[in-house]
């Protein structure tokens, strides 16, 4: 183990692609870190398996579990930092970041999210839902957008955007396959950017 890579959690809710294009980057050296931790909010996120299948530590975060929401959250916080982790990628994450946390990690949690934000983000704005819209609105384009994570949903700094055009025949499905196939590629090089300094940020 390298101590001096960079350390990252992935935090997930299903089924991890994100998580495998960042994990299959550190193996090939287009991402500078090392993925220590994977925090799911569901046990039955499969991306929990491929965690395992490369014998990362996984955590299944569950704040009713606990006595209260304030325990939950400083649980988690504690777990990142006894795991040393540096930054927390968002790869399909489906719940909300607690302040705390956004807070201890400030301009140092990424999220990546299926269109051209600030359009088509925002709480329910997930998934297939993402996608119906885009093309019930008959937008000519969508994409990906890399941003950092804020105390709003989907509002944060935006680091990098991927325009995917949308053809006549696309279905919701066909469109978000072909832009799941720019987040894998776009995802370990702004991760990698952003350890290595390379993004001027606003409210540094
Ligand atoms: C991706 O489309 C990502 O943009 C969004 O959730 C999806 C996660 O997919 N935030 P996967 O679990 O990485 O396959």
């Amino acid at each position: 183990m390298d101590k001096s890579k960079a350390k990252i959690a992935v935090f997930i809710s299903g089924s991890g692609t994100n998580l495998q294009a960042l994990i299959d980057a550190t193996k090939s050296g287009h991402l500078d870190a090392e993925i220590v931790l994977v925090v799911s909010n569901t046990k039955k996120a499969f991306g929990l398996k491929r965690a395992e299948k490369e014998g990362i530590e996984t955590f299944v975060f569950q704040p009713k579990e606990y006595s209260s929401r304030e325990i939950a959250n400083e649980k988690l916080l504690a777990l990142l930092k006894e795991r040393k982790i540096d930054y927390i990628a968002l790869a399909g994450y489906l719940k909300l970041i607690p302040t705390s946390l956004i807070k201890a990690y400030r301009n140092r949690i990424v999220n990546i999210h299926p269109a051209l934000l600030p359009k088509y983000g925002g709480k329910g704005m997930y998934g297939h839902f993402v996608h119906e819209t885009v093309i019930a609105n008959q937008e000519k384009e969508s994409g990906v957008t890399i941003h950092l994570v804020d105390e709003q949903y989907d509002r944060g700094n935006i680091l990098e955007q991927v325009k995917v055009p949308v053809l006549p025949d696309d279905t919701p499905e066909k469109l978000a396959a072909k832009i799941l196939v720019q987040e894998h590629k776009l995802y370990p090089k702004v991760l990698d950017n952003l350890i290595k300094g390379k993004y001027k940020i606003n409210n540094e």
